[in-house]
């Protein structure tokens, strides 16, 4: 049986890209937007030279519901989105809030409120482990309480989850997963596709294969004075392609009729918490490359220990985050070596 056509919002950016790739993969035909504010068009090359299709793809922004609109005129044949486009660093939503509740919550509103009227049966949605803040109790469960958001970023994830929450309770005839990712990490095995972060990274793995790669003179580990074994905190870093194939099921799922209920959230991690030390020895002992590091004072706003407990996802969507996490750090390292043949980095 044919599979239905999937929109892909943010289909260029990092977890975007690798979704593609297993819809693809799986026999979705999938049409992306993406305005390339923080993606380029040649990802459309990587995904392509990896599944043999070029996705179709609309140069466009999702909080212009004109847009929009003409793309679904365009193509009537879409039956679920999978949204992934939103802005998505902490530390510029505290220095922009207003950038960021309009980008990620206009692109919600206009997609939500053009679902029917489009015959659009179904809404996949990427949260954040954010939303559960300092855990009181690790590993956390989707029942975890939500706590007050610490950033204008995670605020819009919580709202998001409300915002969805109430309009399928409002009898919206439309479904919705929710899922909600603890620390994506790595890169394609192929190495045509990875994470391209603009200017200095702000996050740990590519920063820290810059560092691997001389880019960056060292690694500064923020913190080893936290309740920990070793004293740096501790993460559940989901591998990036363990992470995409999560969403092939999870419309599949929603889309043949078989969810529980009009709204299902999944936690998406590997159930491992993983220190920062820990990461970076894992990263040296795989690829055999010196990570240059000291320690520095706390980051401001980090959270110390967070990891998931994934049991939801596992028994009911049948999923598993399963790539040894050497192999998603040779992936990291292949990726950053891809791009400096490239020069790109
Ligand atoms: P990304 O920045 O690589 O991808 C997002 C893509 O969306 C980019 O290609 C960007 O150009 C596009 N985009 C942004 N605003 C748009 C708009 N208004 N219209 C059209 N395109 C737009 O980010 P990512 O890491 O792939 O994250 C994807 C989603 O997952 C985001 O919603 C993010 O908040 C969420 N998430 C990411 C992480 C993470 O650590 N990477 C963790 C939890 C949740
Ligand atoms: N870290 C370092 N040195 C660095 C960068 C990070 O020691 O140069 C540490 C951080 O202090 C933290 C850990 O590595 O302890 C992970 O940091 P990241 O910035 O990679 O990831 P976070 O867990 O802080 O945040 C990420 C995303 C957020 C998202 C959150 C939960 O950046 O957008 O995961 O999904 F909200």
């Amino acid at each position: 049986m044919t599979k239905p056509r999937i929109l892909v919002t943010g289909g260029t950016g990092y977890i975007g890209s690798h979704t593609v790739v297993e819809l693809q993969q799986a026999g979705y035909p999938v049409v992306i937007i993406d305005n390339l504010s923080n993606s380029n068009r040649e990802v459309l090359d990587g995904i392509e030279r990896i599944t043999g299709t070029r996705p179709d793809f609309v140069e466009g922004d999702c909080t212009d519901i004109a847009t929009l609109r003409q793309l679904f005129a365009d193509y009537s044949d879409i039956k679920g989105i999978i949204n992934f486009a939103a802005s998505k660093a902490v530390g510029e939503s505290v220095e922009k809030p207003l950038m960021y509740y309009r980008n990620n919550l206009d692109t919600l509103i206009n997609l939500l409120d053009l679902m029917a009227p489009n015959g659009v049966e179904g809404i996949v949605f990427s949260s954040s482990c954010t939303v559960y803040g300092e855990p009181d109790i690790n590993p956390v469960t989707e029942n975890t309480p939500i706590k007050k958001a610490t950033s204008p970023y995670g605020n819009t994830k919580q709202i998001s989850e409300d915002i969805i929450t109430d309009f399928i309770h409002s009898g919206a005839p439309v479904k919705s997963v929710i899922l909600r990712y603890f620390n994506p990490v790595g890169a394609h095995p192929s190495s045509e596709i990875g994470e391209l972060p603009n200017g200095v990274p702000n996050n740990l793995v590519p920063y820290l294969t810059q560092t691997a790669m001389g880019i960056r003179k060292e690694l500064s580990v923020f913190g080893d004075d936290y309740d920990t074994p070793d004293g740096s905190c501790i993460r559940d870093f989901i591998d990036v392609v363990d992470l995409a194939k999560a969403h092939v099921t999870a419309i599949g799922r929603m889309l043949s009729g078989k969810s529980e209920s009009a709204i299902e959230i999944f936690n998406l991690g590997t159930g491992r918490g993983v220190s920062v030390l820990e990461l970076i020895d894992a990263f040296e002992s795989a690829t055999g490359v010196k990570v240059p590091h000291r320690i520095a004072p706390r980051r401001a706003g980090d959270i110390e220990k967070v990891w998931a407990d994934p049991t939801r996802a596992n028994t009911i969507l049948g999923w598993k985050a399963d790539t040894p996490i050497a192999d998603t750090m040779l992936n990291a390292w292949h990726w950053q070596q891809r791009l400096r043949q490239r020069g790109i980095m």
